[in-house]
């Protein structure tokens, strides 16, 4: 019987990272829109409101995905990648991890504390203040929160990229891996 553990992810690996994949990328989206086009699609701070009732959930759904990383081993890289390329992906995956899953959430979260504003998780409860509300920190936390945004768009759009190329130039097993099993695979 096939190993299938070996050749592509499980199963919830594979929803963890891409329902949670659609969540960064919509909130992420939202984030710029709400910011961006404030006069005419955020007049009432709706989409704000949504931006961090949607982002918020990351930090939770990260607790679970981290647990689940680390009792199942991922898929072993194809031997056709050179071990540094085998190095700069495990880097880029503890990056998506740390900046994009964990720090950005975090300091969304930071921002609103300081800022003395609410946030609903996913419009359902409200999140404890990470911090007192400080005004003097307020710029501080704004640019932290927006740079970080921006250097994780250029990340997670830089390991889209990767994928792509591994799928249609190396065509290699990288995506196939993380897609759901075909009846071929079964
Ligand atoms: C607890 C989680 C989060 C909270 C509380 C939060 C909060 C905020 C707030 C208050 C704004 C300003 C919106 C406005 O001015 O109307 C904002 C902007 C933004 N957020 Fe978040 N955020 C969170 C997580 C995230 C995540 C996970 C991402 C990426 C997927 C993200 C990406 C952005 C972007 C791109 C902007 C616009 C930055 C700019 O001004 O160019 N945020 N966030
Ligand atoms: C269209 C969008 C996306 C595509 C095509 C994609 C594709 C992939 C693929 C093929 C892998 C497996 C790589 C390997 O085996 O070496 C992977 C892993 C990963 N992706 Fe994505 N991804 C997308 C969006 C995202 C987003 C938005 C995030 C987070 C912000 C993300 C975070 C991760 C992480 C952390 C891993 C490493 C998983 C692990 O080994 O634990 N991905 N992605």
């Amino acid at each position: 019987m096939q190993d299938i553990k070996k050749t592509e992810y499980t199963s919830t690996a594979k929803w963890l990272h891409w329902g949670m994949a659609m969540v960064w990328m919509i909130s992420w989206a939202m984030g710029i829109l709400a910011t961006h086009w404030r006069d005419e699609l955020n007049p009432q701070h709706g989409l704000t409101f949504l931006h961090k009732a949607l982002a918020s959930t990351l930090l939770f759904a990260i607790v679970i995905r981290i647990a689940w990383r680390l009792m199942h081993q991922p898929p072993a890289l194809p031997q056709s990648m050179s071990a540094l390329m085998k190095r700069g992906a495990m880097i880029g995956h503890a990056l998506l991890y740390a900046i994009a899953l964990i720090a950005l959430p975090l300091s969304g979260w930071y921002w609103s504390s300081v800022a003395d504003k609410p946030i609903l998780v996913a419009g359902l409860f409200t999140l404890p203040s990470l911090v007192n509300p400080d005004p003097d920190l307020y710029d501080l936390a704004k640019y932290t929160h927006t740079w970080t945004s921006w250097f994780c768009g250029a990340l997670v759009g830089g390991h889209i990229l990767i994928a792509l190329k591994h799928q249609f130039i190396d065509k290699d097993n990288i995506l196939a891996a993380m897609l759901p099993k075909t009846k071929t695979q079964r």
